[in-house]
């Protein structure tokens, strides 16, 4: 797809990034993560990703979630950029109805401590409820006020905190096959150590920072470094739209 001299279309992009066709029987869940990264690999500069971002990744960003039955977002990603709730788009309000969708996706919130603002309009007024996905030893009290607020609290892990791949199955049993992770570096580390990402939609924009910025992943290395082969790549004014899955 060639951009020439005009923006691509919420179509086009939504056809570019569309999920895989589930196959026969119980759809299984399709994890992708949507990350972007300057030319020396920093995920974000002075604590947000919007300076190394452009217009066009952000409507790449606005397809994935619009395609997407849930974002699955690291805690300190939701405090940092200030997460605000999914919106329902007229452009997808087709696509989504077909597909058996909300009008748009539910935010998951990954946190063990829950020490989150839970009078947000993230829990108080989205148009579908958001999650928060901790772990069975979570204080109790601020479940309790999650849930008061308006969320839905779900238990993806024995202790404090929560196993990726359980969050992967509760989710897919909450009937949310269609994922889409945003981060942070910290949760997508999780996610690809624990062998559950099925791609990696990658926007590298044309920037150098140096610094000490996190990369897209971090925590510990794998043993051996997971292969990914390229799906699709898009470039408009220096940025690459990289689609990779699992090898
Ligand atoms: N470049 C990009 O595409 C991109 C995307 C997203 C974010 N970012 C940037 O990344 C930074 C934030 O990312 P981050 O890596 O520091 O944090 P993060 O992954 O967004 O969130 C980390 C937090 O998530 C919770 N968490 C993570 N794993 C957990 C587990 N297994 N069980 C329970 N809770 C878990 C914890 O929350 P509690 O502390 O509440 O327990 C933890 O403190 C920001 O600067 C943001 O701008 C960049």
């Amino acid at each position: 797809m060639a951009p020439e001299d005009r923006e691509w279309s919420l179509d086009e992009l939504a056809e570019a990034y569309a999920y895989p066709e589930p196959g026969p029987g119980e759809p299984a869940p399709w994890l992708r993560a949507n990350m972007v990264s300057t030319l020396d690999g920093a995920a974000q500069h002075d604590g947000r990703s919007q300076p190394i971002s452009n217009a066009t990744d952000m409507r790449i960003f606005g397809t994935l979630r619009g395609l997407a039955d849930v974002v699955l977002v690291g805690a300190e990603t939701v405090r940092q950029e200030g997460y605000r709730p999914a919106r329902a788009r007229a452009e997808f309000a087709e696509r989504r109805e077909a597909a058996g969708q909300g009008p748009a996706p539910a935010i998951a919130i990954v946190s063990a401590s829950l020490d989150l603002d839970f009078s947000l309009p993230l829990f108080t007024s989205p148009l579908v409820p958001t999650l928060v996905l901790t772990g069975a030893a979570a204080a109790p009290d601020r479940i309790a006020t999650a849930e008061k607020a308006g969320a839905r609290v779900v238990i993806a892990g024995d202790g404090m905190g929560v196993e990726p791949a359980r969050a992967v199955r509760a989710l897919a049993e909450l009937g949310h096959t269609r994922l889409l992770t945003e981060g942070g570096p910290r949760l997508l580390g999780q996610l690809v150590a624990a062998g559950v990402l099925d791609e990696l939609c990658l926007t590298v924009s044309p920037l150098l920072t140096a610094g000490d910025a996190q990369r897209i992943a971090g925590g510990p290395s794998v043993a051996v470094p997971h292969r990914f082969t390229l799906v699709s790549l898009l470039e408009e004014g220096g940025f690459l739209y990289g689609r990779y899955g699992r090898a």
